[in-house]
């Protein structure tokens, strides 16, 4: 097949907890978490620009979030499961630290037993996912990849840590791609610094600091993370990889019809969309209803955005997200 064919989403879908039950039986609002920690409705507003997020059910897995958003998404392409030929599970939060999720996914779909493999990239993964599905569809190793960005970080909050259990949510999107006759996946940036992978990180469950009553105790099974500095490092990085996704197809801030970014904080997409040179209005934003979801969060947003009629045939796009390792991605895509 040909080396320069082009590849596009054909479908998405996106999967959202409505009643929890991990925490309060609700989506959980800023007045819920005035009651939990030290915190105001006010202030997370203020300062992240989130009202509510939503919490998984207790009995409710990452891949049953990720299953959910995954069949929506092959209805939209009008695909069956026995369609795909890969499955990329984008997760910070997996099931368990194997089988991956996305083997998980593949049966309770019902696909074929095709390539399955979980990306952990915090929340880049939505974009690198898209990347690698690209790459294998473009040389035409396969023809129809599911990459699915699915998170329950509820699941790895410290509910007694104010500086972070407001942040963070619940969450699935998918994304069906194959390929197509125009447009399609103009452009693909990808990063990582692992010297700063201090900034945002889960210290205990794996090799390094194994389970212990201790490590419960000293709550190490939580999201530890420094968000002033992330803060710092997020507006810098997601203004250059836009930089380093657009150039090269020589397009300017201008020509982009929107940007769907990762929704880690509104204060930070302000400053992302000023350093752009971009009028916040190009900006896509959800992070009001629910809040910083990792991976989860741009594929929701681009779900969201379409359904809303925010994205027409033709239109250029860019994806554009920053999270824990840390990691970066952006790629323009032709509606
Ligand atoms: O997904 C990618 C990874 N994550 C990020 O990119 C997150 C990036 N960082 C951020 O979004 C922001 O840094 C935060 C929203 C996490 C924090 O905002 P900030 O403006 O950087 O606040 P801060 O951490 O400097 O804290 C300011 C004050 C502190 O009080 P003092 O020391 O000034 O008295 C905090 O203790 O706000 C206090 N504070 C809170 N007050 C009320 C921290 N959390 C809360 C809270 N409610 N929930």
């Amino acid at each position: 097949m040909s080396e320069d064919r082009k590849v596009g989403i054909l479908g998405l879908g996106s999967y959202l907890p409505e009643l929890g039950s991990y925490l309060p039986e609700k989506i959980l609002t800023n007045k819920d978490l005035e009651k939990m920690v030290d915190t105001t409705d006010d202030w997370i507003m203020e300062r992240t620009g989130i009202k509510e997020r939503r919490i998984a059910r207790a009995d409710e897995a990452t891949s049953d979030m990720a299953t959910e958003a995954a069949k929506r998404a092959l209805a939209d392409a009008k695909l069956k499961p026995e369609d795909l030929d890969l499955i990329i599970v984008a997760t910070i939060t997996p099931d368990m630290f194997f089988p991956a999720t996305a083997c998980l996914v593949q049966q309770k779909i019902g696909a074929r037993q095709v390539p399955a493999f979980d990306i952990s990239v915090a929340c880049s993964g939505f974009i690198y996912g898209i990347a690698i599905a690209n790459q294998f569809i473009k040389s035409g190793t396969y023809k129809h990849a599911l990459v699915v960005a699915a998170e329950k970080l509820s699941a790895v909050t410290d509910w007694q840590d104010r500086s972070t259990c407001v942040l963070f949510g619940d969450g699935a999107g998918a994304a069906v791609l194959g390929p197509v006759e125009k447009g399609g996946i103009l452009s693909v940036y990808l990063g990582a610094d692992g010297r700063q992978g201090e900034l945002i990180k889960m210290p205990a469950g794996g090799s390094r600091i194994p389970a212990t009553h201790k490590s419960v105790d000293e709550r190490l099974h939580f999201i530890k993370m420094n968000g002033t500095e992330l803060f710092r490092h997020a507006v810098k990085i997601m203004a250059d990889a836009a930089l380093q996704a657009t150039q090269p197809l020589g397009l300017k801030a201008e020509d982009l019809s929107l940007v769907i970014p990762h929704q880690a904080n509104i204060r930070i997409l302000n400053a992302v969309a000023k350093r752009m040179g971009l009028s916040t209005d190009k900006i896509y934003l959800n992070i009001s209803k629910y809040g910083n979801m990792s991976a989860a969060s741009s594929a929701v947003a681009l779900v969201e955005a379409v359904k809303e009629g925010r994205i027409k045939k033709g239109d250029k796009i860019l994806l554009d997200a920053f999270g824990g390792g840390l990691t970066w991605g952006a790629m323009v895509i032709e509606w």
